[in-house]
């Protein structure tokens, strides 16, 4: 039986993965911050799948959280087949007035501790000819995003990374994804703060669902990157047809907070 570590296991998009790849019969581990939620969700999908599932509270944005969290699931003597890096969050406003420290955090957990995670197991990936990688990005990686910025940033990093190893890593048998959803129905937006009169103009929301089966279809389509939905597909290829300031400003004015 395959594992997946799953970051990000207690709400959206995460806790989706961990639905559908125990319906798939994988074992589980499940990591976030909030560990009775993922307690929670471990027992149940033991009882309703019959996997095995572990739930490990961790605070991502730590530095060196990764290690110890390979090093609590090498002491458990488990092997991570499925590495989904998922954690992450957004901040919206501008720049210089938001929190230095959560701007930090934000690069910490969706950035480094991503790469830290990749680069603990996919060594033992490659000696086994197997394995598989999902890393969350997101349709704002494809351009910058005024009052997204570290945001944007840390996703666009992850989409370039992400291809790059997908590249790497295919003659090794490893599969590397990058997922790039669009708006999607989670806790995201209230994480991130963004104003109210923002959401409602958000309305058409993708379900966790729908992007959890766009990227296990893209995995097997063996791609290095999904886009789930139409619409999101056109969005992240307008820049490549705009003058780059031209779009920035543009996209200034979309994402400015309604008066
Ligand atoms: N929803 C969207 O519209 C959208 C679009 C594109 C990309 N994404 C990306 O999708 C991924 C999942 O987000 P979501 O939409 O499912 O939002 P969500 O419901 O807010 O889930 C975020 C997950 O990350 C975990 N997390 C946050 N901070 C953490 C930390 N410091 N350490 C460990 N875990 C932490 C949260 O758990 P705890 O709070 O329990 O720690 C939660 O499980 C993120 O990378 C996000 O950037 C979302």
């Amino acid at each position: 039986m395959e594992t997946a570590l799953i970051t990000g296991a207690s709400s959206g998009i995460g806790a989706t993965f961990a639905e559908a790849l125990a319906a798939r019969g994988m074992n589980l581990i499940l990591v976030a911050r909030s560990g009775d939620r993922l307690q929670t969700l471990a027992r149940r999908l033991e009882q309703t799948a019959g996997i095995q599932a572990i739930a490990i509270s961790q605070d991502l944005a730590e530095p060196n959280a990764a290690s110890s969290l390979a090093q609590a699931i090498d002491a458990q003597g488990m092997q991570v087949d499925w590495l989904i890096n998922n954690a992450g969050f957004g901040d919206y406003g501008p720049f210089a007035e938001r929190d230095r420290q959560r701007q930090l955090d934000m690069v910490q957990l969706n950035v480094l501790s991503l790469v830290d995670l990749t680069h603990q197991f996919l060594p033992a990936m490659r000696d086994r000819r197997s394995g598989t990688i999902i890393n969350v990005s997101s349709i704002a990686g494809f351009q910058p995003l005024p009052y997204l910025s570290v945001y944007a940033a840390t996703k666009s990093f992850v989409l370039s990374f992400s291809g790059a190893l997908w590249a790497e890593n295919k003659p090794y048998g490893v599969r590397v994804l990058a997922l790039c959803p669009g708006p999607t129905e989670t806790q995201f937006f209230d994480a991130a703060k963004f104003p109210d009169s923002f959401q409602a103009a958000n309305s058409k929301l993708a379900t966790p669902e729908d992007v959890v089966q766009a990227a296990l279809k893209g995995l097997e389509d063996g791609v290095s990157n999904v886009v789930p939905g139409a619409s999101n597909q056109f969005i992240v290829n307008v820049p490549r047809f705009l003058p780059r300031d031209f779009l920035l400003t543009a996209v200034e004015q979309r994402f400015k907070a309604p008066e």
